[in-house]
């Protein structure tokens, strides 16, 4: 199998053409759950076709990440921005079903909407019928301004140095990013969105200094 997409949490292979399989080392069935319930609400997200434990077969995507377009030069920071809030907007307006978690990671993140509480370019594929969002693990009920809010600590702990020669055009990217996101998101939605963060060991400390840091620098 070709493998087209690994995460920290996951691996994607391609089954064919319409097809892919994403392995995860945990169950998936609530994921799913979501996936189906947004879907049938308009929204753009693969089709679930069938599940299993940590297994999900699902619609194949075809086209660059948006992280991709970002890093590439051909989507910039406005336009980015433009496609997260949207699919940040079109979300919080579909009703939560009652089985979707509240206080993820023992945090409350206030508020009743379905948030994706993962909503950054590496989730985003960039498809000729448009955006579409992909990796649902997170999702859960909460403030519209907290699901920003996360968006935006993962992307204020994104190091710019990491894109070598591109390192100041992207950190111009993704300051015009963070300043569109931070304005969707309350200073208490940031609170929580740090400390939602701070409870996945998976994220890395620096990750969330660095946010950490961001967010006292805009807040003076
Ligand atoms: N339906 C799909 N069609 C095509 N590519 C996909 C599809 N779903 C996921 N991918 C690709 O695989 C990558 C990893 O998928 P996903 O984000 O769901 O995994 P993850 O392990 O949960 O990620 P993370 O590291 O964010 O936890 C995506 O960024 C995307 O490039
Ligand atoms: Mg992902």
């Amino acid at each position: 199998m070709e493998l087209i997409g690994a995460g920290r949490a996951s691996q994607v292979f391609a089954l064919d053409e319409g097809r892919v399989l994403r392995r995860a080392d945990f169950d998936v069935s609530d994921e799913a759950r979501t996936m189906r319930h947004v879907r049938e609400a308009g929204y753009p997200v693969p089709e679930v076709l069938e599940v299993s434990g940590g297994e999900m077969t699902m619609e194949r995507l075809h086209g660059p990440t948006l992280a991709a377009e970002l890093i590439a030069g051909r989507i910039g920071g406005t336009q980015a921005a433009a496609i997260l809030i949207d699919l940040h907007e079109r979300l919080h307006r579909i009703p939560a079903p009652e089985w979707l978690p509240g206080a993820p990671r023992g945090v409350d993140l206030g508020g009743d909407s379905l948030l994706h509480l993962d909503l950054h370019p590496e989730n985003v594929i960039v498809t000729d019928d448009g955006p579409r969002l992909v990796d649902w693990t997170n999702a859960a009920r909460g403030a519209d301004a907290a699901d920003f809010a996360v968006s935006w600590a993962i992307l204020a702990g994104v190091e710019p140095d990491d894109f070598g020669a591109e390192a100041d055009r992207i950190a111009t990217e993704l300051g015009g990013l963070c300043a569109a996101l931070a304005e969707r998101a309350s200073a208490e939605a940031i609170e929580a969105a740090i400390a939602y963060r701070e409870a996945d060991t998976s994220v890395e400390a620096a990750e969330i200094s660095r946010a950490l840091k961001k967010a006292a620098a805009a807040s003076n």
